[in-house]
């Protein structure tokens, strides 16, 4: 049997990406916007999904994005993300944000930010692609995956009442 169909454990589809903040990531206040943050999470994460996936994944989803301590210029910024579920074709990759402070490179970096993101794997025409199963090899690997079975649940179900919420919202205008 070949990996698509056999699996690919966890560790594949690891990716750390590092980079130093620069005056331009900056907002209002002098700390690094959130914005840039998302971008790099979304970055590693598609990165992460496409080693997996062996091919284009695109970003279905992202939630749960928390930002736990303020990042500085000229912080060096490490981002690592797994795929930690997967379904038919879709993903879940958990990334995880570490900063250094500029002024004590070398110490121990310092979790600045967590979030986990949908990819679905996609073919040349845009369609779901199957992605091969994740291959669970430790007992954390099969921790993060029983959380994300419980975080797909709640995407679905919030899906599905806000369907249905607006279904009756324009029952009620008709
Ligand atoms: C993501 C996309 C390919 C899904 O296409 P679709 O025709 O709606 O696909 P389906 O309804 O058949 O769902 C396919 C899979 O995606 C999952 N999915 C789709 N939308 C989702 C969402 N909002 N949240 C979580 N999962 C989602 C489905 O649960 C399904 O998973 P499974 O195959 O593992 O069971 C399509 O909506 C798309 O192209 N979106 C734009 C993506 C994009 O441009 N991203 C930004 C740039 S990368």
């Amino acid at each position: 049997m070949d990996e698509q169909h056999r699996g690919r454990p966890i560790a594949h589809s690891r990716v750390t990406l590092s980079k130093i903040m620069t005056a331009v990531d900056v907002n209002l206040y002098g700390t690094v916007h959130g914005g840039v943050l998302m971008k790099f999470v979304d970055d590693v994460a598609g990165a992460a999904a496409a080693r997996h996936s062996g091919g284009t994944a695109v970003t279905a989803a992202i939630d749960e994005i928390v930002f736990l301590q303020p990042v500085r210029v000229g912080d060096l910024v490490h981002a690592y993300a797994q795929v930690n579920w997967t379904g038919r074709s879709s993903m879940e990759v958990g990334v995880k944000l570490t900063a250094e402070p500029w002024d004590a490179v070398g110490a121990t970096p310092i979790p600045v930010a967590t979030a986990y993101l949908v990819f679905v794997a996609v073919d040349v025409a845009g369609n779901p692609r199957r992605v091969p199963p994740v291959l669970l090899d430790d007992p954390e690997d099969q921790r993060r995956f029983r959380e994300a079975m419980i975080r797909r649940d709640h995407r679905l179900a919030r899906r599905r009442a806000i369907r249905k919420a607006r279904s009756e919202h324009h029952r009620i205008d008709d």
